[in-house]
């Protein structure tokens, strides 16, 4: 690999604590992998970065320096390494001039736990013929070139843009790229693999191929997964390709390499990128993906990425750059229902995926909470939620269906010999349970104790478990409990997440056993709204990432409650609402910015001029002129913390640019609670040319109790377009809007008695 200095596998094993049966090397005891960060690159000095880079390590560390203590250096789109350093020299080196930020090299997560129809994106649609020139960049798990959906039948030569290149390695002569998967390579500068780990961009872990197709698949007649979901899987721009970038590996993605792979993504001419991998830093400049996505941006592309699967409370979101798009995960309206017949006739309906069908066999069901293994030290309330191995005793279990009490069971039915599984849990009921090897269904509480009582009452109780069929949703969309929510804890007035893309059961490629599999999470939210945002592009090449966000932004469809009843406001959970890639396409006005626009929000959050420079790459002054306030940010959503029980008030300025008719008049519509009192000055706007830009300012008043908050919207309408944006006003709690969270509606009946 061209940006790796060296391989240091040995060195490695001490710091990442991976089990290899190597002794490790003394040579790095006390350092740990950090990733200097140096800001965007100067043009035309690739070459040299590397031994600038290896210099100012040796004035650095001094007489106890190794080159082997570089380990990347990045080479292409910004400037900076990766190198062993104590806590002192990574503290020393961060106070050097050129260097912008210095931060350890976390682990970090993937996230996982018919819907382009479902967004109103059918297979038969108008598309651009520039679709099949647009290139996404998927920094994921790698690759399943083998999968149908990358097959390259029908695809010309990658388009005269492309710089990339796939690597192909002794370790998998089998990987090799085509005219779908254009470009793909792999990056892991610890040099730790795990066992079942392929030293090459293959994916042998599901997660990026699944990704991939959400993406840019190409269509598939008849995927299913183990004949659930039958149907044509198929990506949002079927057309386009793909390059892999492969940094998550069995044990966890590095931050370094995910920096890594935004630089040759970026200098590889991708045009845009879709990650789905956690962040957990809470600043911008330690966080890869913020600054990988700023390179992006800079160069005109636009970086979509999942808001994360640490909801449903408040305050759980952490991806916050307003230069980046953040997806929730919502629900469509395919809906997995798993039915479990009681001996006494009575059908329950529960949720879950369940691959396999014990038929109208019944077999006898025991209760966790009766079956401990007491000689291992069990007892009933332990054995009740199935968690730990062996804690069921297998001579009551063996060829039973066996009742668990927790939504997540362990080893223990498994190894107890049970032939399937029924979960009473309350967690989560709005989304399938997790697959399993054996039949599973999933229930509220409630339902539990009706299947408890059953069990009770008779002598001899038996079920058996069906195989899953499809329901409709009526429900759908909302958001799904697992997704992360807002408030954004870094800029409380940035309105985080900010949109939300189908994300529960959805149908994706996948690697190893299953050709497709149905899986579940923001991974596969933030794919969709990449492949949206690619289908604006192939209209709207010209488009900067921001104008794209905004069309996406200004378009999606509001969620409302019903659904889900959340007492997180609704903008927490979805932004502005669920994607519509149709509508995205015409939205009439876009709210446009620029990597000044984001450096000069950067200043007002407090960054100097020097470090602004480095990431900028240009002369941006942090001036009085060019300090803005966040309220500034030409963003196509308002938000607003504000202190309670006193009245504030605040006021955002904002600029529209035409994009719709060259002669248009738009009007500001308001729609507020009684407790926000909003202004838009002017309130109408008059275009006469296309690419014209106007200002206008948002006046919002009002007075709210701690812990509460007010939902309104602007619409600029011109009765052909309606542009529109969340506004929300809260009052921060440490406890806000989570005591109140509740199941929602839609699954709180979890099982119906038919
Ligand atoms: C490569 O592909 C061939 C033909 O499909 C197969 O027999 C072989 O096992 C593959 N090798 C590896 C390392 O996967
Ligand atoms: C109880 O657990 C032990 C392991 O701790 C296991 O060997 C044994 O088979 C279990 N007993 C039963 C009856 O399942
Ligand atoms: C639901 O499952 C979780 C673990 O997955 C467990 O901690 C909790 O106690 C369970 N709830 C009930 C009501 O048993
Ligand atoms: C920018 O504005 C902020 C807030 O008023 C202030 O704290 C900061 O010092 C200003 N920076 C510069 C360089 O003027």
């Amino acid at each position: 690999m061209a940006i790796k200095i060296s391989l240091l596998t040995s060195l490695l094993l001490l710091v990442f604590n991976y089990a290899l049966p190597f002794s490790s090397m003394a040579s790095v005891e006390n350092r740990k992998p950090y990733i200097v960060y140096m800001g965007s690159r100067p043009e035309g000095e690739e070459r040299l970065a590397a031994s600038r880079h290896l210099s100012l390590l040796q004035k650095s560390i001094g007489s106890t320096f190794s080159s082997d203590y570089l380990l990347y250096s990045y080479k292409r789109s910004f400037d900076g390494f990766v190198a062993y350093l104590s806590e002192d020299e990574a503290q020393m080196i961060s106070e050097l001039p050129d260097v912008v930020s210095v931060f350890p090299d976390e682990e970090l997560e993937l996230e996982t736990t018919g819907s382009w129809d479902f967004l109103g994106l059918p297979e038969e649609v108008d598309r651009s013929n520039l679709e099949s020139d647009i290139i996404v960049g998927v920094i994921d798990s790698g690759i399943s070139p083998e999968s149908q959906s990358f097959d390259d039948t029908g695809y010309g030569s990658p388009p005269s843009k492309w710089k990339g290149s796939c690597q192909v390695t002794p370790d998998d002569l089998n990987f090799t790229c085509n005219n779908k998967i254009i470009g793909a390579r792999f990056y892991r500068s610890s040099g730790v693999f795990g066992s079942s780990d392929v030293r090459s961009p293959r994916d042998t872990n599901g997660h990026g191929t699944h990704v991939a197709s959400i993406v840019a698949g190409g269509l598939v007649r008849d995927a299913s997964f183990y004949g659930l979901a039958d149907g044509t899987a198929r990506g949002g721009v079927p057309s386009a390709r793909i390059a892999a970038y492969k940094v998550c590996w069995s044990s966890s993605c590095a931050s370094s390499d995910i920096l890594a792979a935004f630089d040759d993504a970026v200098a590889d001419g991708v045009d845009i990128i879709s990650v789905s991998i956690a962040s957990t830093a809470l600043n911008y400049f330690g966080d890869s993906i913020s600054i990988g996505s700023f390179g992006a941006m800079r160069n005109g592309i636009l970086t979509s990425t999942s808001a994360g699967n640490t909801g449903p409370n408040a305050r759980t979101i952490r991806k916050f750059a307003p230069w980046f798009l953040s997806v929730a995960a919502s629900t469509t309206n395919r809906k997995f229902v798993t039915e479990v017949v009681l001996g006494d006739g009575r059908i329950l309906e529960g949720i879950s995926i369940n691959r396999f069908d014990l038929g109208n066999d019944q077999y006898p069901i025991i209760y966790a909470g009766y079956a401990p293994n007491e000689t291992a030290g069990f007892n009933g309330q332990t054995s009740r939620l199935c968690g730990q191995a062996y804690s069921l005793d297998a001579n009551l279990v063996r060829g039973n269906i066996v009742l668990c009490d927790a939504r997540i069971t362990g080893p223990a039915p498994s190894l107890a010999g049970a032939v399937g599984v029924v979960v009473a849990n309350d967690t989560q009921l709005d989304y399938p349970a997790e697959y399993l090897p054996y039949p599973v269904s999933q229930f509220s509480v409630e339902a539990g104790l009706q299947i408890l009582e059953y069990i009770r009452s008779t002598g001899n109780p038996t079920a058996t478990i069906h195989k899953s069929v499809e329901t409709y949703d009526i429900w759908a969309p909302y958001v799904a409990s697992f997704s992360a929510r807002g408030p954004n804890i870094l800029t409380p007035d940035i309105l985080k997440p900010d949109i939300s893309a189908p994300g529960v059961s959805i149908l994706g490629a996948w690697s190893g056993s299953v050709p497709y599999h149905l899986a579940s999470g923001t991974s596969a939210a933030a794919p969709h709204a990449t492949g949206a945002a690619a289908y604006v592009k192939t209209f709207h090449p010209t488009w900067s990432p921001a104008a794209i966000r905004s069309a996406l932004m200004t378009t999606a469809s509001p969620i409302s409650r019903s659904g889900w009843k959340n007492t997180v406001p609704e903008e927490f959970a979805s932004g502005a609402g669920n994607i519509n890639p149709i509508g995205a396409k015409d939205p009439g006005l876009v709210y446009d910015a620029d990597a000044n626009d984001y450096a000069s929000f950067l200043c007002g959050q407090g960054y100097d001029t020097p470090t602004l420079r480095l990431i900028t790459g240009d002369d941006t002054t942090c001036t009085a002129a060019n300090n803005r306030t966040v309220w500034e940010l030409n963003h196509p959503s308002f938000a607003a913390s504000v202190p309670s029980g006193q009245p504030f008030s605040r006021f955002f300025l904002r600029a529209v640019t035409n994009v719709g008719s060259a002669y248009s008049t738009y009007t500001a519509v308001i729609t507020a609670p009684p407790t926000l009192g909003i202004h838009v000055i002017p309130p109408t706007l008059s275009f006469t040319s296309l690419g014209q830009t106007l200002q206008f300012v948002l006046i919002l008043r009002g007075e709210l109790d701690i812990g509460s908050s007010g939902s309104a919207t602007l619409v600029w309408d011109d009765g052909e377009h309606k542009v529109r944006s969340p506004i929300i006003a809260y009052s921060a709690a440490a406890s806000d809007f989570v005591a109140n969270y509740a199941q929602p509606e839609a699954a709180a009946a979890g099982v119906s008695t038919i």
